[in-house]
């Protein structure tokens, strides 16, 4: 495989929350990885904006430190580190005040693109966007990023778009979902429309159901303040596996377009049928094998917050009327494994008779680890005894397929970045797309609290509580095994 990476023109990226958690774990270490591998031209600049008081110099220390901590050593490369840490300067800045941010404006060079990604919390989206507005800042050239959480239900995302509105246009936001810049996320709209073998069977008369499943093995420590308020419906549900079905679900786009993408997942979402309170199940992590409880990491003895859930949901379309798409997610459980799985039907009449071997035929696209696809068919088994028939596995993974330069594909933010600089928001969220996600989930959130719903205990290492297996069981199916 041949490896293009398509340099960018000069560009200033400000960073705000130079110092914080998600800047020096995921955005800095990517940016250098993208200079590492000759993506950023010599003039860019990148601009590190936080209350701290520190300087340029210190920063630098701070970003060589998070490069050492987060980038493998086979791209640690002490020129290509020097090259980078050229690039930075650092603002203190004041973000609900005035200190700062005339410093910030004159260090932008008129005329390139001006990228200001908020890694901060919510609550200063507002002030941020007012104050670039304020100080001249929003141009033609610039663009916004804003970090999940994008809200906390349908009217606080309304509000949010409201105030972003009030000082940009929609092409200049770019809201974050993660999940959208990796690799095989966007190769789920490679398999789908590169190919004529899929697309005529993927409808409801082909198509049995489909599992997607986010499967992780940290817990929540460290986040619980944040994670106690939200619960796995809305950091992982609302967002991250919403994508993830629309991909799956949507009408093919006329392009791959912003706009165009973005729409079909819209409809998508708005034909999703309101989930049923005895077609969700909520799980919550005990304390095991030297693990904390849930409970004990959040520090809050009575928490009612969900850290696993499982689902069932309908897409209320001609293509998906009847077949059911079953979700999962949860913290703490076996293996991190994320994937999505299509069963689709038994043909309709088996020639062979009753057959043992005979499998529905199940095409699997793994998201992490490993990621591939694997088609599962049905054959003949080899040799004498007559016709008996097997499940085999057509497996293909990435990494063998391409070669060694398939592992070192840009993650998630990097690519991402790289969007926003080039000014391309396919992989973005709308702000309508953000509101109608939270317009399926704020009800059936409203109905457990009402409740006051306690969600069932699981084992830390397990596949969550069992009442998630019945799910799928009462309907006659079962759960793929999440296997390490
Ligand atoms: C984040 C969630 O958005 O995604 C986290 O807030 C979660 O709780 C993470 O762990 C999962 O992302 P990834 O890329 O590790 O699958």
């Amino acid at each position: 495989m041949v490896s293009r990476v398509i340099p960018v023109d000069p560009f200033d990226l400000v960073i705000f929350g130079a110092t914080g958690d998600l800047a020096t774990r995921k955005i800095l270490p990517g940016l250098y990885r993208r200079d590492w591998a000759g993506q950023i031209p010599e003039q860019a600049q990148i601009i590190g904006a936080a209350r701290s008081p520190l300087d340029d110099a210190s920063w630098r220390d701070m970003v060589r430190a998070a490069i050492e901590e987060n980038v493998t050593p086979d791209k640690r490369d002490p020129a290509a580190i020097a090259r980078f840490l050229d690039r930075l300067g650092y603002v203190p800045i004041d973000a609900r005040g005035t200190g700062g941010w005339e410093d910030l404006a004159a260090r932008l060079v008129p005329g390139r693109v001006h990228a200001h990604y908020f890694s901060v919390g919510p609550g200063l989206f507002g002030d941020l966007a007012q104050r670039l507005h304020a100080h001249g800042m929003n141009d033609a050239t610039c663009r916004i990023v804003v970090e999940k959480p994008f809200g906390h239900d349908r009217a606080s995302a309304q509000a949010l778009n409201a105030t972003l509105a009030a000082h940009f246009d929609e092409h200049q936001i770019y809201r974050i979902d993660h999940y959208l810049g990796k690799e095989t996320v966007q190769n789920l709209m490679a398999i789908r429309f590169g190919n004529m073998l899929f697309e005529p069977l993927w409808n409801a008369q082909y198509v049995d159901h489909i599992q997607i499943t986010v499967a992780e093995t940290v817990g929540v420590a460290g986040r619980g303040g944040y994670y106690d308020k939200s619960g796995a419906m809305r950091d992982m549900v609302q967002n991250h596996m919403m994508q993830l079905l629309c991909l799956i679900a949507m009408e093919p786009p006329y392009a791959f377009e912003p706009d165009a993408v973005r729409d079909e997942k819209l409809k998508v979402i708005r034909a999703l049928d309101p989930v049923r309170p005895g077609d969700i199940v909520r799980g919550q992590y005990d304390a095991a094998n030297g693990h904390a409880s849930y409970l004990e990491d959040v520090e809050s003895a009575n928490s009612l917050t969900e850290s696993f859930i499982a689902l069932k949901a309908h897409v209320s379309s001609w293509r998906w009327k009847g077949t059911p798409f079953y979700l999962r997610t949860g913290k703490r459980l076996r293996t991190r494994t994320s994937e999505i799985a299509i069963t689709f039907k038994d043909p309709p009449h088996s020639i062979f008779g009753e057959q043992e071997g005979q499998r529905s035929n199940m095409l699997v696209i793994r998201l992490q680890p490993n990621e591939g696809i694997k088609l599962k068919v049905t054959i003949k088994e080899p040799g004498p005894g007559g016709m008996r028939l097997v499940e085999v596995p057509l497996d293909m993974s990435f990494a063998e397929a391409l070669g060694p330069e398939a592992e070192d594909i840009p993650d998630a933010y990097e690519r991402l970045i790289m969007d926003v600089i080039r000014g391309n928001q396919t992989l973005f969220m709308r702000g309508d797309e953000v509101e109608a996600a939270w317009a399926w989930t704020d009800p059936v959130i409203a109905a457990w609290e009402a409740r006051g719903d306690r969600p069932h205990p699981y084992d830390p290492g397990s596949s969550g509580p069992e009442d998630a297996l019945m799910l799928m069981h009462r309907d006659g199916r079962r759960w793929r095994e999440v296997k390490p």
